[in-house]
């Protein structure tokens, strides 16, 4: 069965596609290498024993993805990851986010209809609740206004779908990712962000490796047991096979509404401390941080009832977080004896 994984060479794509072609799906990923290396391919080959078919293209261009499409009607579902993901770059430059991130979600939304294709799984963020106002943050929380062009990019893009379904035969599934963290467990494939990480735990393995000098923590006076920031961090490759069983959903008709939102995080909260004190405590050595002053638009403390996704998916998130720091530092150690 054929499916299609856009910024299927990305950190979150390339281990879903790992976890795709070892249950036996073809894929095909389409991506524009904006954000990531064509060597990933190689890698993915390296683990699963296939090389996943693969167009370069940007998904913005309406008449690219119309003539994909038309060469590719035989797509049983799409995994829609290709989007821009930094916060404070979305602030900066938020025409380039909307440009991005809608304009190759309606694209794609384009083709399925003209195409017949029904089943996309749409990659979503625990961004849109906000500062939820209950903890553990369910589905149905409330949307709370977007802090960023990004997070509001994932907002609209719900909405889109939604409309979408509404009129047609498509279905969507939208993930709302806690924090995505860790590499696989071969450390062939991990994170391989651009320039200055933006995220806590690659800053972590950068600092821990000598690219970076120190961590700053962003604030240790939120009202949380250490006064650092909380968040539910998850495993990419828990998160990955949550994927392929959205689209096994999705194709063995299993799904409850034509659109379903699912909590993909852990059920478990951690301050930028702890994230530390386990880094620390499983790689044997000190980290050189130290606290600053809070970082515009975050949240104080986020983690997510994994109840729905549990019990609707029959997924449950596995690795622990030590599992996580110590697969995020074997990943970094390996980058560093490729240079
Ligand atoms: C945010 C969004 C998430 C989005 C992601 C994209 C929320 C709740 N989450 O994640 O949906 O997909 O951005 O990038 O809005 N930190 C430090 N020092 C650093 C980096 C981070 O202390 O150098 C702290 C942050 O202040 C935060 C925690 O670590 O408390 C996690 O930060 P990060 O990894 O950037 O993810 P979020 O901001 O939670």
């Amino acid at each position: 069965m054929k499916i299609l994984v856009t910024g299927g060479v990305g950190y979150i794509g390339s281990h879903t596609v790992v976890e795709l072609q070892q249950k036996g799906y073809e894929v095909i990923i389409v991506d524009n290498l904006s954000n990531s290396n064509i060597g990933v391919l190689d890698a993915i080959a390296e683990i699963t024993d296939i090389k996943p078919a693969f167009e370069e293209f940007d998904l913005v261009d309406k008449n690219l993805t119309e003539d994909f499409f038309k060469r590719h009607s035989d797509i049983k579902g799409i995994i829609h990851f290709a989007a821009y993901k930094a916060v404070g770059e979305s602030v900066a430059e938020p025409l380039m986010y909307y440009r991005n991130n809608l304009y190759s979600l309606v694209n794609i939304l384009q083709g399925m209809k003209d195409n017949n294709i029904e089943n996309l799984v749409f990659s979503s963020s625990c961004t849109v609740y906000g500062q939820p106002e209950e903890l553990p943050v369910t589905e149905n929380a409330p949307v709370q206004k977007a802090e960023s062009p990004y997070g509001n990019t994932k907002q609209i893009s719900e909405e889109v779908i939604l409309d979408t379904v509404k009129s047609t035969d498509i279905k969507g599934i939208a993930l709302r990712y806690f924090n995505p963290i860790g590499a696989h467990e071969s450390a062939i494939i991990g994170e391989l962000p651009l320039g200055i990480p933006n995220n806590l735990m690659p800053f972590i393995t950068q600092t821990a490796i000598g690219i970076r000098e120190q961590l700053s923590v962003f604030g240790d006076d939120y009202n949380t047991p250490d006064g650092t920031a909380i968040r539910d961090y998850i495993h990419v490759v828990d998160l990955a096979k949550a994927h392929v069983i959205a689209v096994e959903r999705m194709v063995n008709k299993k799904m409850k509404k034509s659109f379903e939102y699912f909590n993909l995080g852990t059920g478990n909260g951690y301050s930028v401390l702890e994230v530390i004190k386990s880094f620390e405590r499983v790689t044997e050595q000190k980290l050189n941080y130290k606290i600053v002053g809070r970082r515009a638009g975050d949240v104080e403390q986020v983690w997510a009832d994994t109840n729905f996704a549990n019990d609707e998916l029959g997924w449950k998130a596995e690795q622990s977080l030590d599992k996580m720091t110590l697969s995020a530092w074997k990943w970094e150690q390996k980058l560093a004896s490729n240079k």
